[in-house]
C-alpha cells in the first residue's frame, strides 16, 4: 500500500481562507489528506501539499452543484478504499446592508433568505448524507460551524444569518441521534468573535468588555475542530462547544 492510502481523510468546506484554511493547515500538520471546497480556483502559492489536486470547486449556493460536488468527492475518496474520516461543514455566509448593517427581519429579502439557509443549512445536510457511505466505513465524525448568533441577536450578523445557524445547532443534535447508532459522531461548534474577514468593522469595541478581551485566533478554533475529529473526542457527539472567550457568560 502507498502512502496516500493510509492517511486519514477529511472533507472541508470554505477552506479558501479564515477558519476553514486554518482548519486546513492543522489537519495537513497533522498528516491527514484535505479534501477542501469552496467557489474559487485554489491559489497557486497553497501552503499545504495537494492543495490544488484535492480542491472541489463548487457553488454550496446552487443545490444541483452541490450534487455534482458529492459525486465527485466520492469519486476522489475511492483512493482511499472509499473511507471519510471528517466532515467539516465551515463554510458559510452572513450578509450585511450596503453600509455594513444588519439585515433584520422585516427587511431582509426573501431570496437572500434562501441563499442563506441553501449554503450555511441545506448544504452541510445534503453533504453529510451523501457522503454516508464513506463516513461509516471509516467510523467518521462531522463538525458543524453554526454561530454565537444562533442563540441571541447580534448587533451586525443578519436574521437569516442567526436563524440558519440555530437551525445548523438544532440539526446537529438530531444527526447526533440518526447518524450515533452507525458509529458517526456529530457536533458543532459556536465561535464568537474570531479574527477573520466576515467580521464587522466596530467587533473590536464588543471585544473591549468580554471576559477574554480579545478576538479569537482562526487556529484556536481549528484546534477544537480538530479535537473533535480526533480519537480524544470518542465519546463525544451531539454537543455544540463554544469557542467566543466567555463572550455570553
Ligand atoms: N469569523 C467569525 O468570527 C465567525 C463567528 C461565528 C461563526 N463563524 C462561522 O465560521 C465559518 C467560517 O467563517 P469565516 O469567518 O472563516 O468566513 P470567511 O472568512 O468569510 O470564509 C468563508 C468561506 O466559505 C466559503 N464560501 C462562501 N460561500 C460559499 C459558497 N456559496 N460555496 C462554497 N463556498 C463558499 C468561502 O470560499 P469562496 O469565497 O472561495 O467560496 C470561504 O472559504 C462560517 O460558517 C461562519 O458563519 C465565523
Amino acid at each position: 500500500m502507498t502512502e496516500a492510502d493510509t492517511r486519514k481523510t477529511i472533507v472541508l468546506t470554505g477552506a479558501s481562507r479564515g477558519i476553514g484554511h486554518a482548519t486546513v493547515k492543522r489537519f495537513s500538520r497533522e498528516g491527514w489528506r484535505v479534501i477542501t471546497c469552496s467557489r474559487q480556483d485554489f491559489a497557486e502559492n497553497c501552503p499545504w501539499p495537494a492543495g490544488p489536486e484535492d480542491h472541489i470547486k463548487v457553488d454550496l449556493a446552487d443545490p444541483e452543484d452541490v450534487g455534482r460536488a458529492v459525486a465527485e468527492i466520492r469519486h476522489r475518496l475511492l483512493d482511499q478504499g472509499g473511507k471519510l474520516h471528517a466532515l467539516v461543514n465551515n463554510a458559510g455566509i452572513s450578509p450585511k446592508l450596503k453600509d455594513g448593517s444588519r439585515m433584520n427581519s422585516l427587511d431582509t429579502p426573501m431570496h437572500v433568505w434562501r441563499d442563506v439557509f441553501q449554503v450555511n443549512f441545506f448544504a452541510p445536510i445534503m453533504l453529510a448524507r451523501g457522503l454516508f457511505k464513506e463516513l461509516v466505513a471509516a467510523q467518521g465524525s462531522i463538525v458543524n460551524v453554526t454561530s454565537i448568533a444562533g442563540t441571541r441577536v447580534h448587533p451586525f450578523a443578519g436574521t437569516s444569518y442567526a436563524t440558519s445557524k440555530a437551525a445548523l445547532g438544532s440539526l446537529t443534535r438530531e444527526m447526533a441521534h440518526d447518524f450515533g447508532p452507525h458509529g458517526i459522531r456529530v457536533n458543532a461548534i459556536a465561535p464568537g468573535e474570531i479574527d477573520t474577514a466576515i467580521l464587522s468593522p466596530g467587533t473590536d469595541k464588543i471585544v473591549e468588555t468580554i471576559p477574554l478581551r480579545r478576538l479569537g485566533a482562526t487556529s484556536e478554533v481549528a484546534d477544537i475542530i480538530y479535537f473533535l475529529c480526533s480519537g480524544q473526542a470518542s465519546y463525544v457527539t451531539g454537543s455544540e462547544i463554544h469557542i467566543n472567550g466567555g463572550q455570553h457568560v
